[in-house]
C-alpha cells in the first residue's frame, strides 16, 4: 500500500510521475502529491486529497524539471488530507521525501529529535524528512549522508525517494521490508514501487534490497548499504507487457479480469506442461514436499480464502494433511510444530506484509517453504525456498478475481503432481478436466447479462446479505462474500449452511437476500434443507446449482464439472454479483473505499 515512483532524466517530469502513480493507484488512493526540481534548484509541490485525476488537475505542467518524486496513499499514521499527502518537506524546505511503510519508532525519533513546532501534519514520515534536515544542517552533512544517518535511526518498514533541492539532478531511495525498484532507461533512471509504475518507459530493472541505499543520476545507479558497501547487481527484464496494464473496452479492470478467468487457467496448463502435455512441478519442490507430513499454508483475503481448497487438493489428491492459518494470527497461535511440516505461502502480490512476517519465521525455524505467487521477484517469491507462478497476468482491481482462480488452478496441479507421484491420483486427467473447467467459465461468462438483472434483484438495495453452501461450496461462499461486501459495500457472511440454525438464522428477516452454492452431491440435500429454513422466514433466495444437483426453480446453473474443482466455477456468478451489484448501486468498482491491493503494513 503507499505508491512511490521518483524520475530523474530528461523528459518533462510531471508527466512520468502522474502517469506512473496511475499505474500505482491500486496501492492506495486517498491522496497523492508529486515534488519537481527545476534546474534553478527550485522546488514544486503539488498535493492533492482523493485520487490522482484530482492531483492531475492542479499540477503546473509548464514547470521545466527533469527530475521528481511521487507518491500515492493509503493513510496509516494520520487522516486522508492535503497536509498528510506525501511529499513532505524537511523545516528549511531542503528535503522532500515520500514513503511507504510504517516507522515503528517515530514517536521517540520525534521526541529526542523533532521540534513539534515545525510539524505541519501527523505522519511518520515527516519525522524523517526533519530528521534527515536537522542532521545536514547541524552536523554540515552531505544530502546523502544526511539520508544515510537518518536511516541508522530509523526502525520499521520503508521505501523511500529523497530530493535534495542543492541536487535537483540526483535522487536517493532506500528500502526495508517495503517494496521498491530500479528501473534502468537511456538518459534516465527511476525508483517505483514496482515495475507496473514505470513499464511504458523501460522493461530493464535492478533490484533493491532491505537495509540499502541507492542514489540515481540520469546517467548512473550505485547501490550502497546502509552501512556504506558499494553493491553490485546485474539487472533483469521484467516480463510485464505494457498492453496488460489497459482496460482496453472494458469499464472496469474487475470485469475485463473476471472474463480472462478460462484463459488464465488454459495458460496455467500450458505453463505447467512439459513437451510430453504431462503437468510437471520443479523435481526439487516435489522432493521436499513428498518429505512433509503435515502441510501448513498461510495467506490473507482472497489467497486465504484460495487455501482452503488447497487443503482439500492437498489431502485429497496427494494424502497430506494440511492447515490453513490466516497470517496476521499465526503468530498468537502458532500450530504445534513436529516432524516435518511445509509452508506453503499464498500471495497474489507476493508482497503482504502479514504473510511475510510469518515467512519470516518460519525461516529462522529452518522449515522448507513454498510461495504461490502472480509477482515474480517479489518479497515473498524472493524470500521463499521454491516459488510457483500463478500467470494469471496482473490484476490490477483490488477485488481480487482471475488471481483467486489461477490459486486454486495451481494447488491443484501441484497437489495431483504430488498425488501421482505416490500413484494416488493415477485416474484423473487434470488438464482435461481443467479445460472443461476453462470452458465451463466461458459459458457463465456469456450469461453475464442475465447475472447483472439478478443481481439487480437480489443486491441492489439491500443492507445485508448471506452466502451459504456446504464443504467445499462453504469455502466459495466466504470467497463470494468477502467480494461483494468489499466493493458494494453490503454486509456480507459467508456461512456454513448447517451452522446457520445455530444463532446467526436470527438476521433472517423478510427480503434478506441468501445466495446458496449447490456443486457437491453429497452435501446438496442438506444445503437445499437450509435454503427452505430460510426461505420459510422470509429470505429472498438465489440458488447457483450445478448440472445434475439443479431443480427447475434455481436461478443458476452451472456447466457440470469435476466436483473437486466446482470451487473454480461457482466463484465466477459470485464475482458478477459482486461486480453488477457495485454498478447498480453507485460505487467505484475497482477502487473500493479503505482498501488498497497491496498491504505492506501488518
Ligand atoms: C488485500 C487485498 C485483497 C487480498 C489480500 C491478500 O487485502 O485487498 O484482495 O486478497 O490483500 O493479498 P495477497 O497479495 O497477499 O494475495
Amino acid at each position: 500500500m503507499c505508491g512511490i515512483v521518483g524520475y530523474v532524466g530528461q523528459d518533462a517530469v510531471q508527466e512520468v510521475l502522474l502517469q506512473g502513480l496511475e499505474k500505482l493507484e491500486y496501492r492506495g488512493y486517498d491522496s497523492a502529491g508529486i515534488f519537481v526540481l527545476d534546474q534553478e534548484k527550485e522546488g514544486h509541490l503539488f498535493k492533492e486529497k482523493g485520487r490522482i485525476a484530482e492531483l492531475r488537475k492542479i499540477v503546473d505542467h509548464s514547470i521545466p524539471a527533469h527530475s521528481g518524486i511521487g507518491h500515492t496513499r493509503w493513510a496509516t499514521h494520520g487522516v486522508p488530507s492535503v497536509v498528510n499527502a506525501h511529499p513532505h518537506q524537511s523545516a528549511d524546505g531542503r528535503f522532500t521525501l515520500v514513503h511507504n511503510g510504517v516507522i515503528e519508532n517515530f514517536q521517540e525519533l520525534k521526541e529526542m529529535y523533532v521540534d513539534e513546532a515545525a510539524l505541519v501534519g501527523n505522519t511518520d514520515t515527516e519525522i524523517v524528512v526533519h530528521l534527515i534536515g536537522k542532521f545536514a544542517k547541524e552536523q554540515g552533512l552531505s544530502g546523502k549522508e544526511a539520508f544515510r544517518a537518518a536511516l541508522g535511526k530509523v526502525k520499521g518498514s520503508y521505501a523511500f525517494a529523497l530530493m535534495d533541492s542543492e541536487e535537483p539532478d540526483t535522487l536517493y531511495a532506500a528500502k526495508n521490508k517495503s517494496p521498491l525498484l530500479i528501473g534502468l532507461g537511456d538518459d534516465f533512471n527511476v525508483v517505483a514501487s514496482d515495475a507496473m509504475a514505470t513499464v511504458q518507459i523501460t522493461n530493464e530493472y535492478v533490484e533493491i534490497h532491505d537495509g540499502e541505499m541507492v542514489i540515481l543520476t540520469k546517467d548512473n545507479v550505485s547501490i550502497e548499504t546502509i552501512a556504506g558497501k558499494t553493491v553490485e547487481r546485474d539487472s533483469y527484464q521484467a516480463s510485464v507487457d505494457a498492453s496488460d496494464l489497459e482496460k482496453g473496452t472494458y469499464p472496469y479492470y474487475m470485469l475485463k479480469e473476471i472474463d480472462e478467468q478460462p484463459a488464465v487457467v488454459r495458460n496455467i496448463i500450458q505453463q505447467y506442461q512439459n513437451e510430453a502435455g504431462e503437468l510437471v512441478i520443479p523435481e526439487s519442490l516435489v522432493e521436499s514436499m513428498l518429505l512433509a507430513d503435515r502441510i501448513h499454508i498461510v495467506a490473507c483475503g482472497t489467497s486465504y480464502h484460495a487455501g482452503w481448497l488447497g487443503k482439500h487438493f492437498l489431502e485429497h489428491f496427494a494424502h497430506i494433511p494440511t492447515e490453513v492459518h490466516v497470517a496476521s494470527e499465526f503468530s498468537y497461535h502458532p500450530p504445534l510444530l513436529k516432524g516435518n511440516p511445509f509452508f506453503i505461502f499464498i500471495s497474489q502480490s507476493g508482497e503482504t506484509a502479514d504473510s511475510r512476517q510469518v515467512l519470516v519465521k518460519v525461516k529462522e525455524w529452518g522449515y522448507p517453504t513454498l510461495t504461490l505467487t502472480n509477482v515474480a521477484g517479489s518479497t515473498l517469491s524472493r524470500e521463499a525456498d521454491a516459488t510457483l507462478l500463478l500467470h494469471a497476468g496482473p490484476e490490477i482491481a483490488v477485488a481480487s478475481t482471475k488471481a483467486y482462480t489461477a490459486q486454486i488452478a495451481v494447488l491443484a496441479i501441484l497437489s495431483h503432481v504430488l498425488g501421482l507421484k505416490q500413484e494416488i491420483t493415477s485416474d484423473l486427467d487434470l488438464v482435461h478436466e481443467l479445460g472443461m473447467v476453462a470452458n465451463a467459465m466461458e459459458s457463465i461468462i456469456d450469461e453475464k447479462q442475465h447475472i447483472g438483472e439478478l443481481a439487480k434483484i437480489y443486491l441492489r438495495d439491500t443492507r445485508n446479505a448471506f452466502y451459504i453452501g456446504r464443504g467445499l461450496d462453504y469455502y466459495v461462499s466466504m470467497e463470494a462474500a468477502l467480494k461483494l461486501k468489499e466493493i458494494s459495500y453490503i454486509q456480507t457472511e459467508g456461512f456454513a449452511a448447517g451452522e446457520l440454525k445455530h444463532g446467526t438464522i436470527a438476521l433472517i428477516e423478510e427480503g434478506t437476500p441468501v445466495m446458496a452454492i449447490i456443486t457437491q452431491a453429497e452435501s446438496a440435500s442438506h444445503t437445499r434443507g437450509n435454503i427452505e429454513e430460510v426461505r420459510s422466514r422470509g429470505a429472498n433466495t438465489c440458488v447457483f446449482a450445478m448440472e445434475g444437483l439443479e431443480r427447475g426453480s434455481d436461478e443458476i446453473i452451472l456447466p457440470a464439472v469435476h466436483p473437486s474443482l466446482a470451487a473454480l466455477l461457482a466463484v465466477v456468478p459470485t464475482q458478477l454479483f459482486a461486480y453488477f451489484a457495485t454498478l447498480h448501486r453507485g460505487y467505484d468498482v475497482d477502487k473500493p473505499r479503505n482498501l488498497a491491493k497491496s498491504v505492506t503494513v501488518e
